[in-house]
């Protein structure tokens, strides 16, 4: 179980535990957390899950594979801590994890 915060672009917070396991989108979605909708429902072929993940996190989070940096050219306002949620697998070490979600996912 981790703990994740998830940040809309208005600044609203929302905090909420994940079970290991699941993807940092399917925490947001099963939790009613706006921000990300996940249209293609975890495949990586949407992009529409895109987070900015908190700059002390992009180290224990880790790099885009080679496919989803692929499918962030499809997202707007990509950054370099931009990441595809659903391909964030969560663990007990992610515990306290923030992620940001922009202004719109299209
Ligand atoms: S849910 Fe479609 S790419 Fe993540």
């Amino acid at each position: 179980m981790a703990k994740i915060t998830y940040i809309q672009h208005d600044g609203t917070e929302h905090v909420v535990d994940v079970k290991t396991g699941l993807s940092v989108m399917e925490g947001a979605v099963k939790n009613n957390v706006p921000g990300i909708d996940a249209d293609c429902g975890g495949a990586c072929a949407c992009a529409t899950c895109h987070v900015y993940v908190d700059k002390d996190w992009s180290e224990k989070v880790g790099k885009p594979s080679a496919m989803e940096e692929s499918m962030l050219d499809f997202a707007e306002g990509v950054e370099p801590n931009s990441r595809l949620s659903c391909q964030i697998k969560v663990t007990d070490e992610l515990d306290g994890l923030t992620v940001r979600t922009p202004e719109n996912q299209h």
